[in-house]
């Protein structure tokens, strides 16, 4: 069946990474014959700025109509004061499409042990996922109040809401290393102890997985300590937002990281965990290996095409292991260089 597609470039970066990685897309169909629609649709402050809101309608609606959505990024200080920032459109978008499982994945190649801030010895052979609840907590919590001199937010979770991401966890554990670590803050919120009673209820269920729970702060320092010990990390809404982009250092760069999220009939939103990056947009600075990764996830999960996934990140370990990076990785590569290379070596395959 053709596959659906929406494009959703956003802002800053967003735009530079999505145009080359749709280019890259063109270029694989071709190679392998297979076929495609492809919608690009507004999402964020281009969209505040060209129709007053981030979320239109006109999105939403092609979003709930797509097999897949790949995202760029959204945000930026232009927008910092408007009265409904671009976050809140990727939030609503999250929240309408049910996304309610974010796959963040760290893998440390043998090729991506020289760019890492640690020692080899620490961080090969770490791999990784963070599977972060992406629908509930303090993001989605009512009441949300911000007055003069004192403001509010609200965390909630549903038993419900942590059975589910739990299965997503343990599902996952038994495709890898059977191993669960589950991350909350037990020792002080009472959602955090609903969590943990959650967690180990439904691990009874895979008696096969091992299961750990650690405290968030203790968590961040082991990821640093002995990232190897990890392979199926669950944790809720805002941690995981926090502990993934710690993860993506270990390799060398936000720039690298790409997710995918789920959600109910099969729906999934692919996109690098990193944001706008307002500081290098429209410089050619930014790094499209996560987007491409994001990519590689899509064919990989949404066209079921695991040859033309394998290809594409062999791909870009190869263009890591010649030192063929942009700035953030040490390199001196453009945004378009690492394009023109990907399909050079597509064209070669
Ligand atoms: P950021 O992730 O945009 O950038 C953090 C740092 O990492 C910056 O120094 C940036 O230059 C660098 N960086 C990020 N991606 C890179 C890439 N691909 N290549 C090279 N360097 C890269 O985070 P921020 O600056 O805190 O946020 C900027 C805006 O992005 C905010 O509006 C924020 O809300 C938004 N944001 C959006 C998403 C998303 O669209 N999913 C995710 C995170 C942040
Ligand atoms: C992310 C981002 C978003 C989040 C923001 C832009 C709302 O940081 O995708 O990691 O916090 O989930
Ligand atoms: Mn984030």
């Amino acid at each position: 069946m053709t596959k659906r597609l929406v494009a959703l470039a956003g802002d800053g970066i967003g735009p530079e990474i999505m145009s080359g990685t749709l280019e890259v897309l063109q270029q694989l169909s071709q190679k392998f014959q297979f076929e495609y629609e492809l919608e690009e649709h507004l999402l964020g402050g281009c969209a505040i700025d060209q129709l007053g809101i981030p979320l239109p309608e006109s999105t939403l609606t092609a979003c709930k109509n797509a097999h897949a959505i790949l995202l760029g990024a959204i945000g930026g200080p232009k927008w910092q004061m408007a009265p409904v920032r671009p976050e809140q459109g990727l939030l609503k978008l999250r929240h309408s499409l049910k996304l309610f499982a974010n796959i963040r994945p760290t893998k440390v190649l043998p090729e991506m042990v020289k760019l890492s801030p640690l020692k080899p010895a620490i961080i090969e052979n770490t791999d990784f996922i963070i599977v972060r609840e992406l629908t509930g907590g303090i993001y989605f919590g009512e009441p949300r109040i911000l007055d003069t001199d004192s403001a509010t937010d609200t965390l909630v979770y549903t038993q419900s809401e942590i059975e589910n991401i739990a299965h997503v966890a343990f599902q996952l554990a038994k495709t890898r290393r059977y191993k669960v670590t589950s991350v909350d803050k037990e020792n002080v919120l009472a959602s955090s102890k609903l969590w943990r009673r959650t967690i180990e209820a439904v691990a009874k269920q895979y008696p096969e997985v091992e299961l750990e729970h650690l405290l968030v702060d203790a968590c961040s320092m082991k990821l640093i300590q002995n990232p190897q010990q990890f392979d199926v990390i669950v944790t809720e809404n805002l941690f995981g937002d926090i502990l993934s982009d710690e993860a993506s250092m270990l390799p060398g760069s936000l720039g690298l990281s790409p997710s995918a999220s789920l959600g109910q009939h099969g729906l999934r939103l692919y996109e690098p965990i990193h944001g706008s990056a307002p500081d290098i947009a429209g410089q050619n600075k930014a790094n499209p290996f996560g987007m491409l990764l994001s990519l590689s996830m899509c064919l990989r999960e949404t066209f079921e095409l695991s040859h033309v996934a394998d290809m594409l990140e062999t791909c870009i370990q190869q263009l890591i292991a010649q030192n063929h990076t942009t700035e953030d990785l040490n390199g001196q590569h453009t945004t378009h260089d690492i394009f023109k290379l990907v399909k050079q070596y597509i064209k070669e395959a």
